[in-house]
């Protein structure tokens, strides 16, 4: 089957850029920064930005556009074919089919609840639009937990969103994820620069100390005290999280790449467009503006910040419902845009599994999403309460946990397995090469210890807030929510023997 290619080089780095552009940069980044000692914060996120995150995203781009010229664009069989030339077939066989079980089950969990959270801004930017909790009697909070224990509301615009992935998808790599990345990374800036002006002059509506300035103080002073072991693995988690590495996703869009496009400053470009969007844009926008209504109780909201805190800050602001429109609006295109890879990457592993047309692939990975979200819908609304133990389950391990592993097994597959050919195939076609030393000192030592340094410290907090425990202690007082966080397990265990078992058998053909 001849694969698809990108259409133009604007197109793929804007695709790619849509990809790592997502609800990380926008909610996850600012209350992390916020709750992780503020401008110290920036310095262990740096760090790990350019020992870590870029070395990695340069790996998996040569990674994704070696499999691409093998007619692969799955995580099973890139880390087998680099892992063959460094070991025996056995071994490779074994490390390909464990990488390719970790994607898959990253990507049919992780977006069986970032879905969710997609259909819940379009939801609130229908409800803002519509001037729905604009009444300053409403309580914001126990509005959202009404919004997410409405069966209505939650499902329609839930399923919008997989309706518009599904087509999208359908429409393959040009004619569909190439032109929605045109449209909706143009809209996302836009949105973004509307905001950020009017936060700038928001002035100082509550109290006289309460400026955007003061917020941004906030955001940038440092606070070294704050500076914590558990502080520095938030920044490294954040970076994995928010350029999309560990997932498989980044290879699945450079397979679609020709043999010689360019791979190192095609990745630092879209690194850097992620990190504008993260540090700068949603920088300035989220933090001054929950400061500037809320003081620094509005920064403590984690999570809520987005649908509890900021729908409080719309409905007071001049102009409130429009530029809370902009927000719903710039949070559901960031979502749609990363979601759609990892809707395509189920399609590519179905094309090239099971000769699925990819008509037909939509249509199945449409399905699996609705019924792998079902229990994050269902939670809420079978129990009555807004705890989401089924969703923050799942979010622990596929979210932050497994996307570490797997970035630690590519590198043993790219770098160390794949050797000296590593370091050839990133520069094949690339503008800035990657000198010998780099690839020997950063990408073979200081990338992988930062990730094993990164995996360790993460178990050893797992293991005390009592993750690893059969039942984590803070559930212990919900006790009807239990189940929910055993079904995340179970459906995790199956998900993973279920992909392990067909990507082992598949890599034998190869
Ligand atoms: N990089 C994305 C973000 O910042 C992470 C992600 C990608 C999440 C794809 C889901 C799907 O939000
Ligand atoms: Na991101």
């Amino acid at each position: 089957m001849k694969r698809e290619h990108w259409g133009s080089k604007l197109g793929l780095i804007l695709a790619m850029a849509g990809n790592a552009i997502g609800l990380g940069n926008f909610w996850r980044f600012p209350y992390q920064a916020a709750k992780n000692g503020g401008g110290a914060f920036m310095i262990p996120y740096f760090t790990a930005l350019i020992f870590m995150g870029i070395p990695l995203l340069i790996i998996e781009w040569a990674q994704g556009r070696y499999g691409g010229r093998y007619g692969f664009g799955t995580i099973g069989p890139m880390v087998y074919l680099q892992a063959e030339h460094g070991s025996s077939k056995k071994f490779a066989r074994f490390l390909g089919a464990f990488a390719g079980a970790l994607a898959l089950s990253i990507v049919v969990l992780l977006n069986s609840y970032y879905n969710h959270v997609i259909g819940w801004t379009l939801g609130y930017a229908w409800l803002t639009a519509t001037g729905n909790y604009m009444d300053p009697s409403v309580d914001t909070a126990g509005y959202f937990v009404s919004y997410i224990q409405n069966p209505y509301t939650v499902f329609i615009f839930w399923l919008i969103t997989l309706g518009l992935l599904f087509y999208i998808t359908r429409g393959g790599i040009q004619k569909g994820l190439e032109r929605l990345a045109k449209i909706a990374m143009p809209m996302i800036y836009i949105f973004a620069i509307i905001l950020l002006i009017r936060t700038l002059t928001l002035g100082s509506p509550v109290k006289p100390e309460w400026t955007p300035i003061k917020g941004l103080d906030f955001l940038w002073q440092p606070r070294w005290n704050e500076l914590s072991w558990s502080a520095t693995l938030a920044a490294a988690g954040q970076i994995f999280f928010t350029l999309s590495l560990g997932m498989g996703i980044i290879q699945n869009y450079a397979s679609y790449l020709n043999e010689k496009d360019d791979i190192t400053t095609s990745a630092v470009a879209t690194a850097s467009l992620n990190e504008f969007a993260e540090v700068i844009l949603a920088g300035t926008i989220v933090i001054p503006i929950a400061f500037t209504f809320l003081g620094t109780d509005g920064l403590k909201s984690g999570v809520g910040l987005s649908f509890i805190a900021l729908p409080n800050v719309f409905r007071t602001m001049t102009g409130g419902s429009i530029f809370g429109t902009f927000w719903f609006l710039l949070l559901f295109f960031a979502g749609i845009t990363s979601s759609i890879a990892m809707f395509n990457y189920l399609v590519a592993f179905l094309e090239e599994q099971f000769n699925v047309n990819r008509k037909t692939g939509s249509l199945l990975i449409f399905i699996l999403y609705v019924l792998g979200g079902l229990p994050v819908a269902l939670e809420p609304i079978l129990t009555k309460t807004a705890e989401l133990f089924y969703l923050t389950e799942l979010d622990n391990w596929v979210g932050s946990y497994l996307l570490v592993v797997l970035g630690l097994i590519e590198i043993l597959a790219a770098v160390w397995l794949f050797g000296n050919k590593g370091l050839e195939e990133i520069n094949k076609g690339s503008y800035w090469k990657v000198p010998k030393w780099f690839y020997n000192v950063v990408m073979r030592f200081i990338t992988p210890v930062f990730i094993i340094v990164l995996l360790v410290f993460s178990t050893v907090t797992y293991a005390q807030d009592g993750y690893l425990k059969l039942i984590p202690d803070f559930a212990k007082n919900y006790p009807n929510l239990v189940p929910w966080i055993f079904a995340a397990r179970v459906v995790l265990i199956l998900v993973f023997v279920i992909s392990f078992i067909v990507v082992f058998k598949s890599l034998k053909g190869i």
